[in-house]
């Protein structure tokens, strides 16, 4: 059973969906289910993760997080209710992205400490 927008990564191989439609399925890759990332609302660490909406903006962490070649933010995902805008990063980019419109809420996902909701 998933739900939509449900992130799930390959524990083997890395790879990483997201549900578009939910179904009574199970998703498997390499062999073996896949693991639903948790959406994370609260640090842990030093480093931020959660994404901080200002306006059209979305940006990652109150201290601007890592960019570089081994950690990263991967993408920023913004959404109004109607619809979802995902932004593709890369390293020695800045962690933030501009939406076309004012996000009610964002995802972000860091290579290294996954997937992270605004609150
Ligand atoms: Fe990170």
């Amino acid at each position: 059973m998933t739900n939509q927008e449900e992130v799930y990564k390959c524990e083997i191989c890395g790879n990483i969906v997201e549900v578009l439609h939910e179904a009574g399925g199970q998703l498997v890759c390499c062999g073996q289910s896949m693991k639903l990332q948790k959406e994370n609302t609260v640090e842990a660490s030093k480093e931020k993760h959660i994404p901080i909406i200002k306006g059209k903006k979305v940006l990652v962490g109150e201290i601007a997080h890592p960019m570089e070649e081994g950690h990263y933010i991967e993408w920023i995902e913004a959404t109004d209710g109607k619809q979802t805008i995902r932004i593709f990063l890369k390293p020695k980019q800045k962690p933030e992205a501009e939406f076309c419109f004012k996000p009610k809420s964002a995802r972000t996902y860091c290579n290294l400490h996954g997937l992270w909701k605004s609150r």
